[in-house]
């Protein structure tokens, strides 16, 4: 994982970004979570639901495995996530996931969903995270820096699933533009 901490002024959503602009920062130890910003999107935070990321301002209902999701830095390779808090199962409390790999969906996936895995298939991208100032974003095989998330809307009006790399054939209006960041809203 590399992480510089210069600001932005704004990313262009949907967007590519000159490599000449993301540099490196040493790792530390600091865990972090992951928010969603975009049009009525203010800074929700990621979960895990079952293997899904979905982003939301409360808990996604109906999962069985469900949680906030906290990321470790490393210098390299996945984000690996577990949860923010245990949850408790008849009295006993235990973790609702564990040491979960953060990963979008390879170029040739037809499958546009966010999620989680903790074997990656070639399908899977989980080694291209790179943090450009808060903003995480995707190194594509070319090269380049993309941020091509969406939320997709649910029944719910709070809580969104997290989709990669929509384009405007898949666009049915459920989808909004969102970037990734690594802080939360200011007035969280
Ligand atoms: C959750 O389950 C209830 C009852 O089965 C159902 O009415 C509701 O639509 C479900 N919600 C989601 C998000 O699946
Ligand atoms: C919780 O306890 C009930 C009653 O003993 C049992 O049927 C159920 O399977 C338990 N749930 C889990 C997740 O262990
Ligand atoms: C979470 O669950 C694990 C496994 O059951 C346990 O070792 C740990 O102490 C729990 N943590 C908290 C904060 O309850
Ligand atoms: C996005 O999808 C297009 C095909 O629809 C593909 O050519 C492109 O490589 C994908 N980009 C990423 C970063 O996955
Ligand atoms: C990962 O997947 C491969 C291919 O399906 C399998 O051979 C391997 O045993 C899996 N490893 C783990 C740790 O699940």
């Amino acid at each position: 994982m590399r992480v510089i901490s210069i600001s932005l002024a704004c990313l262009f959503l949907g967007s590519v970004v000159p490599a000449a602009q993301v540099a490196s920062r040493s790792s530390s130890s600091d865990s972090y979570s992951l928010y969603a910003f975009g049009d009525n999107i203010g800074g929700f935070p990621m979960y895990y639901s079952d293997g899904n990321a979905v982003v939301g301002n409360r808990t996604p209902p109906n999962a069985t495995n469900v949680g906030k999701v906290s990321f470790t830095h490393d210098s390299s390779g996945p984000m690996v996530g577990n949860p923010t808090a245990n949850t408790t199962v008849n009295g006993t409390s235990k973790p609702p996931f564990e040491n979960q790999q953060l990963f979008v969906p390879g170029p040739d996936s037809s499958d546009h969903q966010i999620g989680f895995t903790q074997n990656a298939t070639s399908n899977q991208v989980t080694s291209k995270f790179i943090w450009y100032g808060h903003f995480l974003l995707v190194e594509n095989d070319g090269g380049e820096y993309t941020s091509l998330f969406y939320a997709k809307k649910t029944e719910h009006d709070d809580i969104f699933s997290l989709q990669w790399n929509i384009t405007d054939d898949d666009d049915e209006g459920d989808f909004i533009s969102i970037s990734m960041r690594g802080l939360p809203p200011s007035n969280a």
